[in-house]
């Protein structure tokens, strides 16, 4: 049968040889596109991360692509989007034989390398959320000249640590399929709850010392869980616990 079975993620679906960044395609089709458009490239020639890096994506090896959402919530509830994707991409993964990780808040990993990442933009005014982007990239059939020295033992694909070939069409259905999924529930319940379970299963940070690091200090703290905002909640050494928003720290692991 057909690989993807969703019923509004990925109904229109625009698929390109080449663009700027699959985020910003989103962005220029949005007001006069429905939720769930989905673009996909092969190619992006400015690829964007989080925090202003770029994203390797060159032709054919990775799988490029952002989903137009138009959630009726609050602008402090965008972050809750990048959790339920982070758990759609590694239920993806592991339904395409891949056992991937997740490093809080955004990362995916696989053998303690970053194989997929996800850029969630909102657009919208201080009250409101107009749509968001959410852009995914996973390093699927890249080689080692995708990763330079400096990212090689950060950085990795699927290919180069499991030592196959993938096929990006099974793999981006896959992690839409469970996309549209997860996103319903929590728009229908209202809450992230069962992503989170997802993302805390396969959590690589909980229960492990973590560098918070913000623009102004550095701390160690244990990561002792994630709440249902999509935080990640952090312990000092006397079991004082607070919760690390992902706009204002990066997280390292020890
Ligand atoms: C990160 O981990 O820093 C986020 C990486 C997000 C990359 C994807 S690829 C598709 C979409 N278009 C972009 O320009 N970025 C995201």
């Amino acid at each position: 049968g057909p690989l993807l079975s969703t019923e509004f993620i990925g109904r229109e679906i625009v698929y390109l040889d080449t663009v700027d960044s699959t985020n910003e395609e989103i962005k220029r089709r949005a007001d006069r596109s429905r939720e769930g458009l989905v673009v996909i490239s092969e190619e992006q020639s400015v690829g964007k991360g989080r925090l202003g890096r770029n994203w390797t994506s060159r032709k054919g090896a990775g799988i490029y692509m952002s989903i137009l959402l138009k959630p009726d919530i609050y602008p402090q509830d965008a972050p809750k989007i990048t959790q339920v994707a982070a758990a759609a991409v590694v239920k993806g993964l592991k339904e395409s034989g891949v056992d991937a990780k997740i490093k809080w808040p955004n990362d995916i990993i696989l053998k303690e390398k970053k194989v997929a990442g996800i850029l969630t933009e909102m657009t919208g005014e201080l009250m409101r959320v107009e749509y968001i982007t959410l852009g995914i990239g996973i390093n699927v059939n890249n080689g080692i000249e995708d990763f330079p020295e400096e990212i090689a033992n950060k950085a990795s694909s699927l290919k180069l640590e499991e030592k196959k070939e993938f096929e990006r069409k099974k793999i981006a259905s896959a992690v839409l399929n469970n996309f549209e999924k997860l996103y319903s529930d929590f728009l229908e319940r209202g809450s992230i709850s069962v992503s989170i379970e997802i993302c805390k299963a396969n959590s690589i940070l909980l229960g492990k010392e973590v560098r918070v690091i913000s623009r102004k200090s550095e701390m160690l703290r244990k990561a002792v869980d994630i709440n249902e905002d999509g935080e990640l909640v952090v312990e000092d050494g006397d079991g004082n616990r607070e919760s690390v928003f992902s706009g204002e720290v990066s997280i390292r692991g020890i």
